[in-house]
C-alpha cells in the first residue's frame, strides 16, 4: 500500500479535525497507511515522534473540536532550502511518497515548492551519502494535495476555505451580543475583525448584522471618509437608531496604503460627533471553538477528495488544490491556485483597487 502523510500548517482553523478524520479514516479504506506530521512543517523537519502512524481511533471524538489535533505552527525554517532538505529526508525515511498539507496561502506555496523542488532535494541527499541512491527510484515522485484551511476565505479559486463560515458565526454571534449592550448605552462599537489582507470576513459579518461602515483592504475609502463615515453614523442615530456599528477588518488601509486602525475610528467619531464610543477586538476567539456543520461537512468531503486524489491511478499527479466551486469539488492545479492568490497581493501592493476588486471576482458579489 501507499503512505500518505499529513500536516496541517499556519494559522488553525475550525473543520480542520474533520479534514483529518476524513483523511485518516478513507485512506485506512483505500488500503494506504496513513501518517500524521505534528506542528506542520515544523514536525516534518524535526522527525522523530513528529511523524506517527495514525489508525481509525486516532481520530475518533473530533469532528467537532475546533483547531487541530496534530498541531500547527508557522514555520520560517521550511523557506529555507536547508529546512526542506530535512523534511525530504524525514518523508524518505518513513517511506512517504505523499503529502496532505491543510493550511492556508504561505503553507500552501511552501508546498509547492517542495515539490518542485524534490528530485533535486533527493539528488542532494544521495550526493552527500543521507539517503542511499537504489531508494530513489521508489521515491523519484512525491504526490502533493492541498486543501486549504483558513478562516480568511483569502485563496483562489475556491469559494470558501474550511473555517471561515465557522468564523462568520463566531463574529456575528459576538456583534449580536455587542449590539444589545450597545443599543442600551446609546453608543457607538467598532469592531475589529481578522482576515488579514482579505476583507471577506468583514464584509459578510457586516451584511449579516446591519452595520452603519464597513471598512475592507481591498476597497479602501475615497475621498473625505472621516466626514462621509460620521454623517452617515449620525444620520442613522437621527433616525432613531439607538447605536452604531462600525466593522474594520484588520488589514484596512486607505487610498495612500496607510493603515485605518480601530484607534482612528474612534478618535473620529469622538472628535466629530461627541458619541459615546467603544472598541472590541474579537481576535483569536474567531478562530477556535467548535466548527459549523458547513465546515464539518466540507472538512469531510475535501479529505475524502484529497485521499481519491492520490489513490487513483496516475502515478505522475501534478500537485493540486481540492477547490469548492459551487457545491462541486474540483482539483485544481496548485500552480495556478497560489499564482492567482500571490498575484492579488501584488495588486493590493500596487494599490490598483479596481484590480483588486476584480480579481477577488465572485467572492465579494457585485
Ligand atoms: O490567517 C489566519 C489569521 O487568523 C489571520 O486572520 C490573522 O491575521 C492571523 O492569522 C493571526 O496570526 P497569529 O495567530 O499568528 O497571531
Amino acid at each position: 500500500g501507499q503512505a500518505i502523510a499529513v500536516l496541517t500548517s499556519g494559522g488553525d482553523s475550525q473543520g480542520m479535525n474533520a479534514t483529518l478524520r476524513a483523511i485518516v479514516r478513507c485512506g485506512l479504506y483505500a488500503g494506504a497507511k496513513v501518517f500524521f506530521i505534528r506542528e506542520g512543517y515544523q514536525g516534518m523537519i524535526d522527525g522523530g515522534a513528529n511523524i506517527e502512524e495514525a489508525n481509525s481511533l486516532s481520530v475518533s471524538k473530533i469532528i467537532h473540536k475546533g483547531g487541530t489535533i496534530i498541531g500547527s505552527a508557522r514555520c520560517n525554517e521550511f523557506r529555507e532550502r536547508s529546512g526542506r532538505l530535512k523534511a525530504a529526508k524525514n518523508l524518505v525515511g518513513n517511506g512517504i511518497t505523499n503529502l496532505i498539507v491543510i493550511g492556508g496561502d504561505g503553507s500552501l506555496t511552501g508546498a509547492n515548492l517542495f515539490k518542485k523542488e524534490w528530485s533535486s532535494l533527493l539528488e542532494e541527499l544521495i550526493r552527500k551519502g543521507e539517503i542511499f541512491s537504489i531508494e530513489n527510484t521508489k521515491y523519484s515522485c512525491l504526490s502533493v494535495v492541498g486543501i486549504v484551511g483558513s478562516i480568511d476565505n483569502d485563496f483562489c479559486q475556491t469559494d470558501m476555505t474550511i473555517g471561515t463560515d465557522s468564523a462568520l458565526h463566531r463574529i456575528i454571534e459576538s456583534i449580536d451580543a455587542i449590539v444589545e449592550t450597545a443599543s442600551s448605552h446609546q453608543r457607538t462599537f467598532i469592531l475589529e475583525v481578522m482576515g488579514r489582507h482579505c476583507g471577506y470576513l468583514a464584509l459578510v459579518a457586516g451584511l449579516a448584522t446591519e452595520a452603519d461602515f464597513i471598512f475592507i483592504p481591498e476597497c479602501p475609502p475615497e475621498g473625505d471618509w472621516q466626514l462621509k463615515m460620521c454623517e452617515k453614523l449620525s444620520s442613522h442615530r437621527k433616525a432613531g437608531q439607538r447605536l452604531n456599528i462600525v466593522i474594520v477588518s484588520e488589514g484596512s488601509i486607505d487610498r495612500n496604503g496607510n493603515a485605518i486602525t480601530a484607534e482612528m475610528i474612534k478618535n473620529i467619531i469622538v472628535e466629530n460627533l461627541n458619541q459615546d464610543t467603544r472598541i472590541t477586538v474579537l481576535g483569536h476567539v474567531q478562530r477556535g471553538g467548535r466548527p459549523s456543520a458547513f465546515d464539518r461537512v466540507i472538512g469531510c468531503r475535501m479529505g475524502a477528495e484529497a485521499v481519491m486524489t492520490l489513490t487513483e491511478a496516475d502515478p505522475e499527479k501534478i500537485p493540486c488544490v481540492i477547490c469548492l466551486e459551487g457545491n462541486q469539488l474540483v482539483r485544481r492545479p496548485l500552480i495556478d491556485c497560489v499564482k492567482d492568490t500571490q498575484a492579488i497581493q501584488k495588486v493590493l501592493n500596487e494599490r490598483n483597487w479596481e484590480k483588486v476588486v476584480r480579481l477577488r471576482g465572485d467572492r465579494f458579489g457585485p
